[in-house]
């Protein structure tokens, strides 16, 4: 590639077309040109994903690739399909995943973030007392707007571990904000250990939980996670030790 080439591909930046350039056979300049601009476009979109999936903040990877579904009780009316297809992101509905520890609710909502990712979707992760003590700590610093607003643009949010640290006051007040605004704005998918009737303990205000349950189950689909621990299960078989 010579100097001024690569000048202009900085420029539009198509810092990769030379690479892709040399890749592609010519056969004559309509294809030659159609060939390699379908590359770059197919590498931009990739990119895209990439810094979306990073972006999010995913502990780690799932996918459903392998993923057993026989441990799950669906929602009424809700099947395998329509999960997958991430309707209820578009329809500003919520995922609710309830059930004890180790049965797959981070993996399912992991999994459904990257999938929403593959897609194109703005997502973010969080565990739900990291995101606490994200926005206390913001409050206090004084740009809880600037982050409110951040979490506003996200096609989805996911809190994961809803119930396994108890919120002081403001936190509870705090993350109440985050669920109102995100009502019918934006999908929600939420893990817990604990059912409906134990949120207070967690957040110490019957009226507050009450009204917080109330925007997330408002047409939610509510899964229950029933099985075994499949942690229990995979250190017990020694498969933990493989991964
Ligand atoms: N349905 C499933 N099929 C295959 N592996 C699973 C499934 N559910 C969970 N796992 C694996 O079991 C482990 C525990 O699952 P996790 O989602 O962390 O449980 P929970 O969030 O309910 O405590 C993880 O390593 C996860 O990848
Ligand atoms: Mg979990």
């Amino acid at each position: 590639m010579t100097e001024e080439l690569a000048a202009v591909c900085k420029e539009l930046r198509l810092g990769d077309l030379g690479k892709i350039a040399s890749q592609v056979t010519f056969q004559n300049e309509a294809q030659y040109l159609t060939d390699v601009l379908r590359l770059v476009a197919a590498n931009r979109e990739i990119q895209r994903v990439e810094r979306l999936i990073r972006q999010a903040k995913f502990p780690v990877i799932k996918t459903f690739d392998c993923y057993k579904y026989h441990p799950i009780a669906w929602p009424k009316g809700f099947d395998k399909e329509q999960l997958l297809s991430l309707d209820f992101i578009e329809s500003k509905q919520n995922i609710l995943c309830l059930g004890a520890v180790g049965t797959g609710k981070t993996h399912m909502a992991t999994a459904l973030g990257v999938k929403a990712c593959s897609l194109g979707k703005k997502v973010r992760f969080f565990r739900m007392s990291d995101l606490a003590a994200e926005l206390t700590e913001k409050h206090r610093a004084g740009n809880l707007t600037k982050m409110l607003k951040q979490l506003q643009r996200l096609d989805l949010l996911i809190l994961d571990e809803v119930g396994y640290i108890p919120c002081d006051r403001l936190s509870s007040q705090l993350l109440f904000n985050v669920i109102s605004n995100s009502y019918e704005q934006q999908s929600v998918i939420v893990t817990s250990n604990l059912q409906f009737g134990r949120w207070n303990e967690m957040f110490g205000d019957d009226r507050l939980t009450a009204a917080l349950i109330d925007r997330l189950v408002h047409r939610a689909h509510i899964f229950s996670f029933t099985g075994p621990s499949l942690r229990y299960e995979e250190a017990m078989k020694g498969e933990h030790l493989n991964k």
